[in-house]
């Protein structure tokens, strides 16, 4: 018997979003974290479902990605790939969990990759983790990169704004998405630059480039799904397009349930045995 997938779902490959960036078809991705929501965002036909660890804002409510661990970012990333049928699922290495040395990221990746059933790993950073990536790569897990505004490293930024604006910057960014092309990595996720620079990494790179707050001139987009949904409304970056009041929307339900039990019309005899 067979132990490949016979479904007749195609699944999305690294192989096949090259051939995307090659005919200038557009790359979709959106961040998940559930089974409920992956399962919504991969009927909707996504290309690529971010398990980012921005689930420590968004489903933990910390205020950076810092605290999330290498066993929550597995819990989060096993639940997504349970609801997801063709959709990439990538998966974010945590702060804490790479940096120590390239044995380290190897044990890392590969317990991502092991436990949850994700498809790759992310990793923030250039040429610093230069040695990891390639020992990742090396285990046959596929890599995308990121860089540009790269939430981990807060702290040292200290600012959440545009990042790689003065000249020194942007040509070591340029400089960092070479090397991690030469590594290997399948993509890269650039974050909150100029449009211009991103468009010269883009054009410069073979691997597609996804932009999240870097202009349209990339190979795709990734936003935060909770943030494009409109369920966390205190966060309102000027590149964020909010296709949904899901707050609103919500509120309102609740609201209502509330009301229906308060009065005693929920549930009536239809909704009874
Ligand atoms: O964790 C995350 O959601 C991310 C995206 C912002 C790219 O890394």
């Amino acid at each position: 018997m067979s132990v490949h997938q016979s479904s007749h779902i195609k699944r999305i490959t690294t192989h096949i979003l090259q051939e995307m960036k090659h005919r200038g078809e557009k790359i979709s991705m959106l961040t998940a974290y559930d089974y409920s929501m992956a399962g919504i965002v991969d009927a909707a036909g996504i290309d690529m479902i971010l398990v980012g660890d921005s689930a420590s804002n968004v489903m933990a409510g910390h205020e950076t990605t810092l605290p999330i661990t290498l066993d929550q970012m597995i819990y989060h990333a096993t639940s997504v790939v349970r609801a997801v049928k063709r959709a990439l699922v990538v998966v974010d290495i945590p702060f804490g969990s790479y940096q120590g040395n390239s044995s380290e990221a190897l044990r890392s990746a590969i317990r991502i990759m092991k436990e949850s059933g994700g498809h790759a790993i992310k990793v923030e950073g250039g040429a610093e983790i230069k040695e990891s990536v390639v020992r990742i790569l090396s285990a046959g897990v596929p890599v995308m990169g990121h860089l540009g505004l790269t939430p981990q490293s807060i702290y040292k930024f200290g600012t959440y704004t545009v990042r790689a604006r003065e000249e020194d910057e942007a040509n070591k960014l340029v400089e960092d998405a070479k090397i991690l092309e030469e590594c290997g990595c399948f993509a890269l996720v650039l974050e909150k630059i100029p449009a211009k620079l991103a468009k010269k990494v883009a054009e410069t790179i073979r691997i597609p480039v996804i932009g999240i707050g870097a202009g349209a001139d990339v190979d795709g987009q990734v936003l935060v799904l909770h943030d494009m949904l409109g369920i966390t409304q205190e966060f309102q970056p000027r590149f964020l397009r909010q296709y949904a009041d899901l707050r609103g929307t919500m509120l309102n339900a609740v609201g209502n349930y509330i009301k229906d039990v308060k009065s005693g019309d929920f549930p009536n005899e239809k909704e009874s045995y």
